[in-house]
């Protein structure tokens, strides 16, 4: 394997490696530019991945703040006690903060950093795989506020990127597949040789598939580079998000043990491209391969007619809906997206009912 690679240069810089050998090159020029460096963890990272950032000279003297895991973590209040604990610090604007953890702790330490005194310096070491290729990378953090997510926030770019996929090592298999299904996704709206790899390997073979992480990496890395604000093109990414932000909050107000994200993301990704091909040309036989390479990795998620109504209802509050319409971004290709589709909910009650008939056959 080799120790370290830079996936992309600009806006900043994403390494793709083992950590350790980051440090003579990167940490010791990187962190001697800063007056103090903090480490954000949860439980699980604190655990699994801390002891192996502390076993670097540049880090050791850090001081570490620990939030609890989970997205109940992503509130304004715990915000609040992040600045409480750099004001007790007395951190001035040249410290370096460091995300080391998933999405939920990339999120909120990214905005709260970003925050204090108009704005620290911040790393992110992802360790969950959603986080290593896609959270981490675009600038968006915030938490959820009033059960709406990400309802604050700012855009704002960390310094680096640093990606071990050691880490991965420790992460639980559940969470595994729901990052995976993130990079079906990146593969499906814009990199068909993506899909051909990822379609040949299972997730849990993606410790020894530095290449397909690379990938993906760069598919997230340039869509928002292209689009930092997300005006138009970063759209593309919403594939298969508009039904399964619906599924998503149905099963965390309904299900003692909801979906993840992803989860949720590969359910959509299949209901919209069903879509794609009634209304926008996709091949039956590109949808197959699709329907059933996802149904093959995921169990089924049981969706009956009432069900289908709250989401529908869910899906009519979407916030990326305009002027009344169900806002959809469609493949015509494997590795081709098209923005701003609308669709009516008959359409989307039928997509639905197809999920749940693919797992019947
Ligand atoms: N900012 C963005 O662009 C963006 C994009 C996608 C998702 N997100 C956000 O990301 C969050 C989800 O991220 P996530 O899926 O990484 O979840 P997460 O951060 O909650 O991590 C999932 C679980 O894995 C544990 N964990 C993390 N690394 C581990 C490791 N190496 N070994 C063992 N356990 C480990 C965590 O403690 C947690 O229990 C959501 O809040 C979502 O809104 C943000």
């Amino acid at each position: 394997m080799e120790r370290i690679s830079k996936i992309v240069e600009h806006p900043y810089p994403i390494y793709i490696g083992e950590i350790n050998a980051f440090d003579f090159e990167h940490f010791q020029q990187i962190i001697k530019a800063f007056s103090q460096v903090v480490i954000i963890v949860d439980e699980n990272t604190k655990k699994y991945c801390l002891p192996k950032i502390l076993g670097i000279p540049s880090f050791r003297t850090a001081k570490i703040i620990e939030l609890k895991s989970g997205e109940s973590t992503k509130t304004i209040q715990n915000a609040i006690d992040i600045w409480g604990k750099y004001t007790e610090l007395n951190l001035d604007r040249n410290t370096l903060v460091v995300n080391l953890g998933g999405g939920v702790i990339s999120d909120i330490g990214g905005f709260s950093a970003s925050i204090f005194k108009r704005g620290l310096h911040y790393i992110n070491i992802p360790t969950t795989l959603l986080a290593m290729i896609d959270a981490s990378i675009g600038g968006k953090t915030g938490v959820n506020y009033k059960g709406f997510k990400n309802q604050l926030g700012v855009f704002s770019d960390p310094e680096v990127i640093f990606i071990d996929i050691d880490f991965l090592k420790t992460l639980p298999k559940r969470e595994l597949y729901a990052g995976f299904a993130e990079i079906i996704k990146h593969a499906l709206v814009m990199d068909p040789e993506l899909w051909e790899m990822i379609i040949k390997i299972s997730p849990e073979q993606i410790y020894n598939q530095h290449e397909i992480i690379k990938r993906a990496v760069f598919v997230k890395s340039n869509i928002v580079n292209s689009d930092p604000l997300e005006k138009d093109i970063r759209k593309i990414l919403n594939y298969g998000h508009t039904i399964a932000h619906a599924i998503e909050s149905y099963s965390l107000n309904n299900d003692k043990n909801p979906l993840l994200h992803g989860e949720a993301v590969a359910i959509g990704i299949i209901c919209e491209t069903y879509i794609s091909v009634i209304i926008n040309g996709l091949s039956n036989e590109k949808a197959n391969l699709i329907y059933n390479y996802i149904s093959s990795l995921f169990p089924i998620y049981y969706i009956d007619n009432n069900i289908i109504i709250e989401l529908l209802s869910i899906i009519k509050q979407d916030k990326k809906n305009r002027n009344g319409k169900v806002n959809f971004t469609l493949i015509s290709e494997i590795g081709k997206a098209l923005i701003d589709n609308n669709c009516n909910e008959s359409l989307i009650s039928e997509s639905i009912h197809f999920y749940t008939s693919l797992y019947k056959k």
